[in-house]
């Protein structure tokens, strides 16, 4: 069974191809085209996949996409399907105005075929559920995947037994806990829908109630299946017609939206924490609703773009609502297309493998790479062990860009398309900007450890595994000095743990670091230019390494330095 999941023209487009239950590959469309956050349609990422598991367009038994636009027919607007301006619109327009003569409950999923063809369009909610409950360790649990929205979902909450998913409660739009934090990631300065992490990130300077976590209660609702926005405070439910997600009555509660590019002051910090606060609240209760009307199951999976809060996702841990909880590498819209393939390859029957790497984007060898080096007249050597060659200098205060293997498929870089410096002098944070990020000073780096001494550094047990960086954790106080670069002024950092079995070079290279200067942390972000996507090829690496200040370039076995 070949199934190809294909998903554009929302916030992130993407493809991932699944044969006989097993992840084969899976890419954003950005990483190929170079404009970061590409919404088009992912035809280059669908080929690549298509060619690494050896199948033709012709062949693929299923094509599906992450959103059914049969749960919308009903309310779009006339305009929308009444007319065509030309007749390829007929692909759309017929099944829109048969769905609506039909005027029965849109179906659970809508499939079009032609000839051997099949393209099966699934609901989004049950995508972002199946991007978690697949991959996650357990085999039975509960599920909540909070989002901005899907078709008509916000929150969705359910359980999978073992065999099918079933929703026991949802929160349908324009009620959103995701655009709640879009609402304010817009009113201080930000864009919504994209830079909710600047917002996350200012919050952790505000770690006391303030003034504004009262006016929140003024704007929300807890409820027996959930919660209520009033909406009176709120424009972003008029799409278009509206320039913010906010209006004139949220401006009399808070006062004055900051401008873009203007200096961030207290208050900005105090709504920030004082949102992040009641998100934590509502998703908690959300949970407790999970629980509640879920499978009884003592463990959850979290998924959709609200779940990309790793700070909230860092006190999943200490909750005690659920025993056992997992977070995906990919909780928000990159992952529905891993999520599609999965939830197909279920509703059909199949088992699908529990054997999934993060890993699954192209890789280059060393001989591509030669090839490469000498095309464009760069020198470079190739040291016998490039851990402990690399580590060294990372311990000498150079900054390195980090390439091996496949590509991460994440917004995060976790260790193939890095870029790595030394976390022990706090001044490291401004080298990494002014060198190459140039992001705002307030957002943190993250660090990277080995999994045997994460409990010593982090507040974390010896048992937990964060190796996605997908939650925040606090730093020991006593490592708080040690390790200044990745610690965020809540005394957190993002981390990410790692063990062999899943990145050998990135482990045995931290572990160099850590016989060098015992410190077994290095600062880990991703390998991009501000603006730009996660690196790809080693054409793009080469590229953003002579067009920023990084020091040295690691080409898998080969190091280019400046
Ligand atoms: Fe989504």
């Amino acid at each position: 069974m070949k199934i190809l999941a294909i998903y554009p023209w929302t916030h992130i487009s993407s493809s991932a191809l699944m044969v006989n239950g097993k992840l084969v590959a899976a890419s954003a469309e950005e990483r190929f085209t170079r404009v970061k956050w590409t919404t088009k349609f992912p035809i280059q990422s669908a080929n690549w996949c298509l060619k690494q598991g050896n199948v033709d367009w012709k062949e693929i038994d299923r094509i599906v996409v992450p959103w059914n636009p049969s749960i919308n027919i009903n309310s779009a607007s006339n305009r929308w399907d009444s007319n065509i301006s030309w007749r390829g619109e007929m692909l759309s327009n017929i099944p829109s105005n048969v769905l609506k003569a039909l005027n029965s409950e849109p179906s659970k999923k809508m499939t079009l075929s032609f000839d051997k063809t099949k393209i099966v369009y699934l609901n989004h909610h049950e995508c972002h559920a199946a991007s978690a409950i697949f991959i996650s360790p357990f085999k039975k649990c509960d599920f909540l995947t909070i989002d901005g929205h899907g078709e008509k979902q916000t929150c969705v909450s359910g359980f999978y037994d073992g065999k099918k998913i079933v929703t026991t409660n949802s929160i349908n739009y324009p009620h959103s806990v995701g655009l709640l934090y879009g609402t304010f990631t817009d009113f201080l300065g930000f864009t919504p829908d994209n830079d909710e992490w600047k917002t996350m990130a200012l919050a952790s300077f505000s770690k006391s109630k303030n003034k504004f976590d009262k006016k929140m209660k003024y704007i929300y609702k807890l409820t027996k299946d959930g919660f209520e926005l009033d909406l009176s405070f709120f424009d972003y439910y008029l799409f278009d017609k509206q320039k913010s997600f906010y209006n004139q009555k949220l401006i009399n509660l808070f006062g004055l939206p900051r401008k873009r590019n203007t200096v961030l002051k207290k208050e900005h910090y105090e709504i920030a924490g004082a949102l992040q606060r009641s998100f934590t609240e509502i998703v908690f209760h959300l949970l407790d609703i999970a629980k509640k009307k879920g499978g009884r199951s003592n463990k959850i999976v979290v998924a959709g773009g609200a779940a990309m809060n790793c700070v909230f996702n860092g006190l999943l841990d200490k909750n005690k609502i659920y025993d056992q909880n997992f977070v995906p590498p990919w909780p928000d819209d990159l992952g529905v297309s891993i999520g599609a393939t999965y939830l197909e390859n279920n509703n059909l029957n199949k088992r699908s493998s529990k054997d999934v790497q993060v890993y699954l984007g192209p890789s280059y060898g060393n001989k591509e790479i030669l090839s490469l080096l000498n095309k464009y007249k760069l020198k470079f050597k190739k040291p016998k062990k490039i851990s402990s060659y690399v580590a060294k200098k990372i311990s000498d205060g150079f900054l390195i860009g980090w390439f091996q293997d496949k590509m991460e498929f994440t917004h995060r870089a976790l260790g193939n398309r890095s870029i790595l410096a030394d976390p022990r002098k706090f001044e490291m944070q401004k080298k990494v900007n002014s060198a190459v990020k140039y992001r705002e000073s307030f957002r943190p780096f993250a660090p990277a450890t080995i999994e045997e001494k994460a409990s010593e550094i982090f507040d974390i047990s010896k048992k937990t595994k964060i190796p996605f960086m997908e939650k925040a954790v606090l730093v020991k106080k006593n490592w708080r000095k040690k390790i200044p670069a990745v610690v965020h002024v809540d005394g957190t950092a993002r981390v990410q743990t790692i063990n062999k079995d899943f990145n050998k070079k990135f482990y045995n290279l931290i572990n160099e670091f850590y016989k060098i200067t015992n410190v077994p942390v290095l600062l880990n972000t991703s390998f991009n230019l501000n603006g730009e996507p996660i690196v790809m090829s080693p054409s793009d690496a080469i590229r953003t390494f002579h067009t920023c200040g990084l020091d040295i370039l690691v080409l898998q076995d080969y190091v280019v330095e400046k």
